[in-house]
C-alpha cells in the first residue's frame, strides 16, 4: 500500500503493522482506544535534527519540545539521544527529573510561570530559563537575590512575524500573549532590565513564530529582526558565545501536506544567520531550535474500535469509534485533519467517504470529516496516522471517560508507556463531603 508513514507496514494477513507489531493483536491485548509510538522513528527524527545542523560553522543545539508529548519514557529517549528538552511546567520538569534527565539540558518556558515553579526549576538547576514578561523578570530577580544565585536566561521576543499556519498555533505575530513586543521597544528594555538585575545572565534571544509551518519563508525575516535587535541592544557588550533560539514549528504530513524536511529548515536558518551576522559584524551565535511535532508526530498511530453507525439517505454516513475529542481535541479545536485506515482489512479498497465521529456528547466531537474507507462494520479497527504530537498531552476525562493506554513499540516488541486509566483512577482524587455520604431523598 502506498504512502504509509515511516515504520508502518501491512502484514500478509492485511493487518496494519507498526514497528513490526501487528496492530490487531495489540488491540486485542491492550484494548482500544490505543495510542502507539514507534521508538525507531522517534529516535531517527532526533538524530536527523542533530545531523541537519552539522553544516553550521558555529554550535547548534536541538531541544525537543516536550509539550508535543512528554512521558517519562519519552524524556529518557530524548536524554539518550543527546538532545536538550524544552519544558513548560513543574509537571514536565518532574517527569524529566524522574528519569535523571540532565537538568543542565532543560530549557524552561512559559508565559505565566508560578513562583513555586520558578523555585522548583532553580532547585533542580535548569540550564536555561526563557524570560517571557516584565513581571517574570521582577519575580526571578527577587527569587535569585534571596537565594544568592544566578541564572542563565534568554529573552523571548514577539517578533511581529506572521507564520503561515492556523491562528491558534501562531505565536510570533504582534497580538500574541507570548514574549516581549518588538516594535514598541519592550524587547530591548527587557534585555536591559535583565542585565541590570545583576543576577540574570542574559545570553541571547528567543522567538517561536508558530507550529505546523509548511514553508520556510518566514524564517529569514525572523532572523533579520532578531539580529537587528541584538546589534542595537547589546551594542558591543554581547556575551560570547551569544545564543539565538528560533523555536520549533516545522510541519508534518497529516494527509496531503508536503512540508519541507528538517534539513531545509536547518539550511534556511543557518544561511540567514551566517549571512546576517557577517553583514552586521556580529559573532556567530549558538543556534537553538526546539522542534516538537516534527520529531514525535509521525511516530504516532492511534487505534480505535468501530461501534455504531448512522446512515441517512443523502447524508455522509457517521461512523462512531470508541474515542474522539477526549483523546484528540485537535479536529474540534482547530479543524486538524487525519488520514484513517481500516487496520484489520488494509487490502480492502475504499468505497465510500464517511465521517469518523467520537463517543463524546458533543456534536463537534469528530476525528475525520471525510475518511475514504471500505464499508466498515462494528468491530473493525480504525487507525489514524500522525497522532504522536499534541493529542495525548491534551487528552481529558470529558464525560468521565478514562484516558487510553499508550504503548512504545520497537523491533516487534510493545512496552506499556502509560497504562489505560481505570474507573477507580477517575475517582482517586475526589472526596465526598460527610453530609453527602448518605443518599437521602427529600419528600
Ligand atoms: C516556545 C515553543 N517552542 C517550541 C514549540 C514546538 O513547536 P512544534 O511542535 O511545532 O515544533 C512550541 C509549540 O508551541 C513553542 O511554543
Amino acid at each position: 500500500m502506498d504512502g504509509l508513514p515511516e515504520g508502518v507496514t501491512v502484514g500478509s494477513s492485511g493487518h496494519l503493522c507498526v514497528a513490526g507489531c501487528d496492530v490487531v493483536d495489540l488491540a486485542e491485548r491492550y484494548g482500544t482506544p490505543l495510542y502507539l509510538l514507534n521508538e525507531g522513528v522517534f529516535r531517527q527524527n532526533c538524530s536527523r535534527y542533530r545531523s541537519a545542523f552539522l553544516q553550521y560553522p558555529g554550535e547548534a543545539r536541538v531541544a525537543y519540545a516536550g509539550k508535543a508529548l512528554l512521558t517519562q519514557a519519552v524524556a529518557a529517549m530524548v536524554g539518550q539521544e543527546g538532545l536538550y528538552l524544552d519544558v513548560v511546567s513543574a509537571g514536565e520538569i518532574f517527569a524529566a527529573e524522574r528519569v535523571s534527565f540532565p537538568s543542565e539540558r532543560l530549557v524552561f518556558h512559559g508565559n505565566n510561570k508560578s513562583q513555586e515553579e520558578i523555585a522548583y526549576a532553580l532547585r533542580v538547576g535548569v540550564g536555561c530559563l526563557v524570560v517571557d514578561n516584565f513581571d517574570e523578570i521582577a519575580l526571578l530577580t527577587d527569587t535569585l537575590r534571596a537565594l544568592g544565585v544566578r541564572q542563565r536566561v534568554l529573552v523571548r521576543v514577539a517578533p511581529g512575524i506572521e507564520a503561515h499556519t492556523h491562528d491558534y498555533i501562531q505565536t510570533g505575530g504582534l497580538e500574541t500573549k507570548f514574549g516581549f513586543d518588538f516594535d514598541s521597544g519592550q524587547a530591548g528594555e527587557a534585555v536591559r532590565q535583565c542585565v541590570a538585575s545583576g543576577v540574570l545572565d542574559v545570553v541571547g534571544l528567543h522567538a517561536h513564530i508558530g507550529s505546523q509551518l509548511l514553508e520556510t519563508r518566514a524564517l529569514p525575516p525572523l532572523v533579520e529582526r532578531m539580529l537587528d535587535l541584538v546589534r542595537d541592544v547589546w551594542s558591543g557588550a554581547l556575551p560570547v558565545p551569544w545564543e539565538l533560539n528560533l523555536g520549533g514549528g516545522p510541519g508534518i504530513r497529516y494527509r496531503s501536506e508536503d512540508p519541507p524536511p528538517p534539513e531545509q529548515f536547518a539550511r534556511t536558518i543557518t544561511a540567514a544567520v551566517v549571512e546576517g551576522c557577517h553583514r552586521r559584524g556580529l559573532p556567530l551565535p549558538t543556534i537553538w531550535v526546539e522542534p516538537g511535532r516534527s520529531i514525535v508526530g509521525q511516530a504516532g498511530v492511534a487505534v480505535y474500535r468501530v461501534g455504531s453507525q448512522k446512515r441517512v439517505p443523502g447524508l455522509r454516513p457517521f461512523v462512531a469509534v470508541d474515542g474522539g475529542m477526549g483523546d484528540n481535541i485537535r479536529p474540534a479545536l482547530y479543524g486538524a485533519e487525519y488520514r484513517a485506515v481500516v487496520a484489520n482489512r488494509m487490502y480492502d479498497e475504499a468505497t465510500e467517504t464517511v465521517r469518523v465521529v467520537g463517543r463524546y456528547c458533543e456534536s463537534g466531537d469528530f476525528l475525520v470529516q471525510d475518511a475514504e474507507l471500505p464499508e466498515v462494520r462494528a468491530g473493525d479497527l480504525l487507525a489514524l496516522f500522525s497522532t504522536g504530537a499534541y493529542q495525548y498531552p491534551m487528552a481529558s476525562n470529558y464525560n468521565r471517560v478514562p484516558r487510553p493506554c499508550f504503548l512504545l513499540l520497537g523491533e516487534g516488541r510493545a512496552h506499556v508507556m502509560v497504562e489505560r486509566e481505570s474507573l477507580e483512577d477517575l475517582c482517586r482524587l475526589e472526596h465526598v463531603p460527610p453530609h453527602l455520604r448518605r443518599l437521602r431523598v427529600e419528600a
